[in-house]
């Protein structure tokens, strides 16, 4: 397993270029399984959950390859539609192969994804979902076990698809995209308005499928007989943006972030601004890939945030702004309302001299005058991010193991923000001290 090591205390400068959306291309992926034309990708960024997508497409008879600068993905064998739990276990966005499994070969097997650190992952509505669409469902030793209704075919429904925590994502994902090849019309009531699902829609439309209303609570599909092959290229990373645009605020300096989303960002931005961050966007270009310049001229100020469904502060870039708090000139609070437990970076950073008091599904940051290095250890894709950008502003040197999380997320982080002023080595965590 691998760790960082990071010398910190220095400022950021140079350009870091956002990757291919982690988030959108999972479930644009699956939607591969939809059609037995080839789907052609570009901008799918070379990450660990991405080569683990890839191979439980392979296993599910879809291969994926290099084709003229894109990643084609083509079914060429529908032979077996089960799910299995060893690929399923390392990703929960494995879920999203139900719903496109279904529509398309009228049956699927897919192993219960687990919990993980941030909380247990329910997948009831998903479930849900694909009931409201005509499917059987049953569990098998761990598995979901779908069929369509007698005759193949899923059929068009209304469905109220909110939970307790607002809506699902990938379960919107999931029923969105099943519904492309159902009979009838389907809504989605209490849909996700995530970004990653507009850019779903795009590419299931762009395959010949018929929705409207992607990225509000309401999604149309009209069911159509067959989708066809697809050239798109996946929306930029708006978390991995939003996780460097925080690098920069918290080590000073002046860094510029290419191809960034900063439409996708609003929430965001807005909070750092708060928090006496600087983001200039550059006038006129795409919102969506558009050049920003992050930088900082006085003190972090303190702020409140509460995480909430898109167009609110996101789950994702919880972690990350509380790195930054935890530097800032008086006290903030964070709520997390989308995953209550989403905090195991709070003991972490506490080590480096954070002074955090979690009081539920709130912590409370006391801002401190500095961090100071120490070994921490990475539990989740996110928190091993906002570990690392509290090593960037601690004083001395901060070891994070298990990097394996981050890299789960972001493509060779370590090679990215030294290129722009960073001192991060990845070395094997055996050559490493036993941690006290
Ligand atoms: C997606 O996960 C993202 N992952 C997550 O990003 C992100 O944190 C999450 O959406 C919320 O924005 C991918 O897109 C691959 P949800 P997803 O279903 O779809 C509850 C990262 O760091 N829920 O929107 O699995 C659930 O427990 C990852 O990149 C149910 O109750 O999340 C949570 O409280 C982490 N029943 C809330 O809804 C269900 O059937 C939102 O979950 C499904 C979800």
């Amino acid at each position: 397993m691998d760790a960082f090591v990071i010398r910190g205390g220095t400022p950021l400068h140079g350009n870091i270029a956002i990757a291919g959306s982690k988030n959108a291309a999972l479930p644009i992926m699956a939607a591969a399984l939809l059609t037995d034309d080839p789907l052609d990708l570009l901008d799918v960024a070379e990450l660990a959950d991405i080569g683990n997508m890839r191979r439980l497409l392979h296993a599910l008879g879809c291969d994926a390859t290099a084709h003229d600068g894109a990643l084609r993905l083509h079914v060429t064998d529908t032979s077996t539609s089960a799910a299995k739990y060893d690929i399923v276990r390392t990703m929960r966005a494995s879920i999203c192969t139900l719903g496109p499994m279904l529509a398309r070969r009228g049956e699927a097997r897919v192993s219960l994804p687990g919990g993980c650190a941030i909380g247990v992952r329910p997948v009831d509505l998903h479930l849900k979902g694909m009931e409201a669409l005509g499917a059987r469902l049953s569990l098998d030793s761990g598995d979901i076990v779908a069929t369509t209704p007698p005759g193949g075919r899923l059929i068009g429904a209304t469905v109220f698809l909110g939970g307790a925590y607002g809506p699902t994502v990938l379960g919107t994902a999931n029923v969105m995209s099943a519904a492309t090849l159902a009979r009838g019309r389907t809504i989605i009531e209490s849909a996700a308005c995530e970004p990653e699902i507009v850019d779903l829609a795009a590419v299931l439309n762009a395959m010949g499928a018929r929705i409207t209303g992607a990225g509000s609570p309401r999604i149309t599909i009209d069911g159509v007989e067959r989708l066809h092959g697809a050239r798109h290229r996946v929306m930029a990373d708006r978390i991995e943006a939003g996780t460097y645009i925080m690098a920069g605020a918290i080590a000073g300096g002046s860094l510029t972030i290419s191809n960034c989303p900063v439409d996708c960002l609003m929430a965001a931005t807005t909070t750092l601004a708060e928090a006496g961050v600087t983001i200039r966007a550059e006038p006129g270009a795409d919102p969506l890939r558009t050049t920003v310049t992050v930088s900082r001229s006085g003190p972090i100020r303190p702020t409140h945030v509460t995480t909430q469904p898109h167009p609110g502060f996101p789950t994702d870039l919880q972690a990350q702004l509380m790195a930054l708090l935890t530097l800032a000139e008086g006290n903030s609070s964070i709520t997390e309302r989308i995953f209550p437990d989403r905090f195991m970076h709070v003991a972490e950073l506490a080590r480096m001299g954070a002074d955090l008091m979690r009081h539920g599904s709130t912590v409370l940051v006391s801002g401190v005058k500095r961090l100071v290095g120490a070994p921490v250890m990475a539990s989740d894709l996110r928190a091993s991010a906002s570990l690392v950008l509290a090593g960037l502003a601690a004083s001395g040197q901060t070891i994070v193991r298990r990097v394996y999380h981050l890299d789960r997320g972001y493509e060779r982080m370590e090679d990215r923000l030294n290129a722009v002023g960073a001192h991060i080595e990845r070395v094997d965590e055996r050559s490493l001290p036993l941690m006290d």
